[in-house]
């Protein structure tokens, strides 16, 4: 059976097909990249436009607040600068708080029909511990715990699955995955969007927590999906690559 067929044939037995069928047609890879890397170098050359509607009513002004939660918001930005610095367990645990769940089971994050179809696995290279460094990791929601899955290659490699290359090496490299079925089961094609919107929260939660420890991050769309998974030892499974962070010291 051809490639194309044993994807359609996969797609056609699943609860969201089109969104499969979507997602199959959004990933990166060689090719794709190629064009996608040519579109971003083309809007940079573009004036941008103010991204907001216009009204014609008057402007109700309203208060900002001044509160603790605000003040990080405010320091949340996307800093794709690092330095040699490398990261300590006390601001890994804070990170992967983003993510984490309460005694009583209760998530950080909100997940439709409480589904949760988003994994988190991180690669490092720059960590204080030297049994994390350079590991690739699954975050262990219900523990609070890393699982060390296996050695991570270097960062020079790595970065060539990243299209535009990325540049700095951060410390930890951030993947959300999402596991669709456990969503669309219930919500068949509505889920998909359910999932994407999911992996937004993840993102905006670990930004926080940079800000909030002084590092420095940026999300990373324009990674090389099937190269991704293969790494994770997720190539087998019904895995999506949402996104990716990355995160590193000043
Ligand atoms: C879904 C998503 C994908 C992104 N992908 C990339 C990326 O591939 N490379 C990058 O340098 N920044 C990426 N960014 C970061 C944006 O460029 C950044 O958020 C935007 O310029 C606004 O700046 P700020 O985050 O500092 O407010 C991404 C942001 C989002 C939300």
């Amino acid at each position: 059976m051809t490639h194309t067929k044993k994807i359609k044939n996969k797609i056609n037995q699943l609860k969201a097909p089109l969104f499969q069928l979507f997602w199959e047609n959004s990933k990166i890879n060689d090719v794709t990249g190629i064009k996608l890397a040519q579109n971003i170098e083309a809007d940079a050359a573009e004036i941008p436009l103010s991204p907001q509607l216009l009204y014609a009513s008057l402007d109700y002004p309203l208060i900002q607040p001044k509160d603790r939660l605000a003040k990080t918001m405010q320091q949340r930005q996307s800093l794709r600068k690092f330095s040699k610095k490398s990261l300590s367990e006390k601001q890994l645990g804070s990170l992967f708080f983003a993510f984490s769940q309460l005694k009583d089971k209760r998530r950080l994050l909100a997940s439709a029909g409480g589904k949760y179809p988003i994994e988190v696995f991180a690669i490092t290279w720059n960590m204080a511990s030297p049994a994390l460094n350079k590991k690739i990791l699954y975050y262990n929601v219900g523990k609070h715990a890393l699982s060390i899955l296996k050695d991570a290659p270097d960062w020079p490699d790595l970065k060539t699955f990243i299209t535009p290359e990325a540049m700095d090496a951060p410390n930890i490299l951030f993947f959300f995955v999402a596991f669709p079925e456990r969503t669309c089961k219930k919500y068949a094609e509505r889920g998909g969007r359910f999932v994407l919107i999911e992996a937004g929260h993840y993102a905006q939660n670990l930004s926080l927590r940079v800000a909030q420890e002084k590092l420095a991050g940026y999300e990373l769309g324009s990674v090389h999906d099937d190269k991704i998974l293969s790494l994770l030892g997720l190539e087998k499974t019904e895995a999506m690559l949402c996104l990716a962070y990355a995160c590193g010291t000043q």
